[in-house]
């Protein structure tokens, strides 16, 4: 990759965005045939009704591929024009090669770099704030960032306290590198925050790997522990991120978090003082698609009418390590 004559003068800005889910859709009321629990449970708890399951087939790699795709066609761009990718997912296709290289290959790109970045939950704003950092440096020109996993894969289907929590799908941004005026009117990415404590890996976390096992393993967790520290957490970067900008939070017009858990998201928009028809909700029909899960709400919300050209999207994130972010920019 080139270093350009825009470097440290543009902005990533967000050309496009697309998504893609399994076929399958699971209701909690299928959900109660698997494991002893309720749609009343899940709902109360969690604000989940459904999520989408990959079919044979579909996998991290397909989903990311087709989401990929989408994202290119509503940037009005073709896999040529792509120089970056960058592919959050904890649910590879194989250990090795990075999934990122396989869509590369499936879009028939040869040039530039792809790789994965493994921050669990909280991949799609890791890799955004990567994206962003490589192309205001004029190490890349037109990224593609996409968030994809298949979670049913490493889930243990006999443990109601994590199973009913999680979905598969993909979702996928085009980053180009813009010329603005660098003020708060531009379109693009004004300000990242990407954090981690790995203390707490124990908390939540997968028990195999090629390393150790020698298995794929069971994601385990202890959900108290989690929602303990997440609004915490997430709070604190969100109100980095509009610091940083010069902003205050009544200035976002959307706020796109990452969808764990209902009263995760309605405790950190209220922590901020961001009202609740400002927030992208859809776990109740995605449940937790983890780094899917912001690119899908904004795919959603974009095509559906609310996120418009101009507004002022925050979306953030909290998982596994723990690791957490958030990432602000004018869609
Ligand atoms: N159906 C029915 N009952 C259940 C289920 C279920 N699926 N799961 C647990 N229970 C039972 C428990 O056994 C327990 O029963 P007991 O009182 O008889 O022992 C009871 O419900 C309460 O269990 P808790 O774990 O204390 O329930 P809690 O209110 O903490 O809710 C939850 C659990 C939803 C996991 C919550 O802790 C949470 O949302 N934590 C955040 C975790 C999260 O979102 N993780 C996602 C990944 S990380 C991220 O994306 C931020």
């Amino acid at each position: 990759m080139t270093q350009t004559g825009l470097a440290g003068t543009c902005r990533a800005v967000i050309a496009g965005v697309g998504s893609a889910l399994p076929q399958r859709i699971m209701t909690n009321a299928d959900m109660s045939k698997v494991v002893d629990t309720s749609d009343e449970w899940i709902v109360e708890r969690t604000g989940i009704r459904a999520r989408h399951i990959a079919g044979e087939g579909e996998t991290t790699r397909t989903l990311g591929l087709a989401a990929a795709r989408k994202a290119l066609e509503d940037a009005g761009r073709v896999p040529a024009d792509v120089d970056l990718i960058i592919l959050a997912t904890s649910t590879p296709d194989q250990t090795f090669p990075a999934t990122a290289t396989m869509i590369q290959a499936d879009l028939g790109i040869t040039r530039g770099a792809a790789f994965d970045v493994q921050a669990v939950c909280s991949g799609f704003v890791y890799a955004l704030a990567t994206a962003n950092a490589m192309i205001r440096c004029g190490q890349a020109q037109c990224a593609l960032v996409i968030g994809s996993e298949t979670f049913s894969r490493i889930l243990d289907w006999t443990d109601r306290t994590t199973c009913v929590l999680f979905g598969d799908g993909a979702g996928a941004v085009v980053l180009t590198a813009e010329a603005g005026s660098r003020g708060i009117a531009d379109r693009g990415i004004f300000s990242t925050r990407i954090r981690s404590d790995g203390r707490y890996a124990n908390k939540l976390y997968v028990d195999g790997g090629p390393s150790t096992t020698g298995t794929v393993g069971h994601l385990r967790m202890e959900g108290r522990e989690v929602f303990k520290h997440a609004v915490v957490n997430i709070a604190s970067v969100m109100e980095e991120t509009i610091a940083e900008a010069g902003l205050t939070p009544g200035d976002i017009d959307w706020f796109v978090p990452h969808q764990a858990n209902r009263r995760i998201l309605e405790g950190t928009a209220r922590k901020l003082g961001i009202s609740e028809d400002r927030i992208v909700m859809t776990l109740d029909r995605h449940g937790n698609t983890s780094a899917a899960s912001i690119p899908l709400a904004l795919d959603v919300a974009v095509k559906d009418g609310r996120i418009k050209r101009g507004d002022l999207v925050l979306m953030e994130a909290m998982g596994g390590g723990f690791t957490w972010g958030a990432v602000l920019a004018r869609y």
